[in-house]
């Protein structure tokens, strides 16, 4: 049944249901990971809505409140993000949807927020053309474009002979697509190529290959999370970096939370992404701050926590600028105007013309800082990257 009809039948059915929430409510249906692949992602991004939320309340206009209607989408799990973006827009009538680490559930949920016009706040899912599926999306993360392409621009300057290992789907072809143009048109030679399964990929016979072909540098995107201590482990087990391969990719691969569980064998991978917790800008240092008193001295925000922070920080504004009466076509308008020139990772914006995030990529390079493994920025290599594949598409 199309969402249409949906809205149609669990309207008639509503009629006599009881009074929904005070008009003054903004509730947002929010869908992440709790299981599944990377599971233990969605409180990075949960908990930074809540905090944002706990820091900033009394800016909501009089009488006002936001409520987070909070689902699992159990992992890369398209039919199951369908399901639960229909419920929230039809049962619990949420004004806005928010969240999604993985691109095939938020590609599904696209259709049925233009369907249902119900602004959708994007947080993770990072695969380029997502932006372009519905004019109710705005990300707030980043695209593995805006990563890929610069480092594989960067790379060729230092490396003459590359190898890609990529994730199966979405983010993994777009940062394979990336690196490999700029890589290529810096001069360097690609030797091999490899997309490896989404879900439990054994690296080990990959890792092999990769060490066979004697590349200078292996460029590398998985899924942040559990699978990339899984590389680093198969990577680090086969002697790559002793037989003189430079492990290198989007900031993907060296996670921030994941660090500790990395060991040694992640010293001195380079990367380029737009966000390190160890970034030393005030309004980072207040952040991580933040974060420690709230959740505990060991616990640290990742990029999936910012993209979030930033993205309430959006939907605040457009609650306020409405005082608390969402109007769905508003509300994008304000969402895609979005500018703040001091995000913790650095300034940015949402681009109006793509409804997607313009921010600073920063080269990094795994050290120890203090006893702890730290994502630490070495230079700043562009400091308002749109997404390339955008630009360079087009007409
Ligand atoms: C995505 O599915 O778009 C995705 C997932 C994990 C990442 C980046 C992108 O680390």
């Amino acid at each position: 049944m199309t969402i249409g009809k949906w809205l149609a039948a669990a309207g008639a059915a509503l009629v006599f249901a009881a009074a929904p929430a005070s008009a003054q409510t903004i509730k947002i249906g929010f869908i992440t990971s709790y299981s599944g692949l990377n599971g233990n992602l969605g409180p990075y991004m949960e908990r930074a809505l809540r905090l944002y939320l706990k820091q900033n309340e009394k800016m909501l206009p009089p009488g006002v409140n936001i409520e987070l209607v909070v689902r699992d989408d159990t992992g890369p799990n398209p039919d199951k993000a369908k399901q639960l973006a229909q419920e929230l827009i039809v049962r619990d009538k949420v004004n806005l949807l928010a969240g999604v680490i993985f691109t095939p559930n938020a590609l599904a949920i696209a259709p049925l927020a233009t369907e249902a016009k119900v602004p959708f706040v994007i947080m993770n899912a990072g695969t380029s053309m997502i932006t372009t599926r519905s004019p109710y999306i705005v990300r707030f993360s980043f695209t593995l474009w805006q990563s890929s392409y610069p480092l594989g621009q960067w790379a060729a300057k230092r490396f003459k002979r590359a190898y890609t290992l990529v994730s199966d789907f979405g983010p993994g072809h777009d940062a394979e697509d990336a690196f490999t143009r700029a890589f290529k048109e810096g001069g360097g030679e690609i030797v091999g190529s490899v997309r490896v399964p989404v879900v439990n990929p054994d690296f080990t016979p990959y890792m092999q290959r990769v060490k066979d072909s004697k590349p200078d540098a292996l460029m590398v995107f998985v899924p942040a999370g559990k699978t990339a201590t899984a590389v680093m482990k198969s990577f680090g087990d086969l002697g790559l970096g002793q037989a003189g391969v430079k492990l290198i990719g989007p900031g993907d691969i060296t996670t921030d939370e994941e660090l500790p569980n990395m060991g040694d064998v992640a010293l001195g991978v380079l990367t380029v992404h737009h966000y390190s917790a160890a970034a030393d800008r005030p309004a980072n240092k207040a952040f991580v701050a933040a974060w420690k008193k709230e959740y505990g001295a060991s616990e640290t925000p990742n990029f999936l926590s910012v993209a979030s922070w930033d993205g309430m920080d959006a939907i605040m504004q457009a609650v306020r600028e409405q005082k608390g009466k969402l109007d769905p076509d508003k509300t994008i308008e304000i969402l895609k105007n979005y500018k703040n020139p001091n995000s913790p990772r650095g300034p940015i914006s949402i681009d109006p013309e793509t409804r997607d995030i313009i921010q600073p990529e920063y080269l990094r390079e795994v050290r120890r800082v203090g006893g702890a493994l730290a994502n630490v920025e070495l230079e700043t290599i562009n400091p308002a990257v749109k997404d390339p594949w955008k630009e360079l598409n087009k007409k």
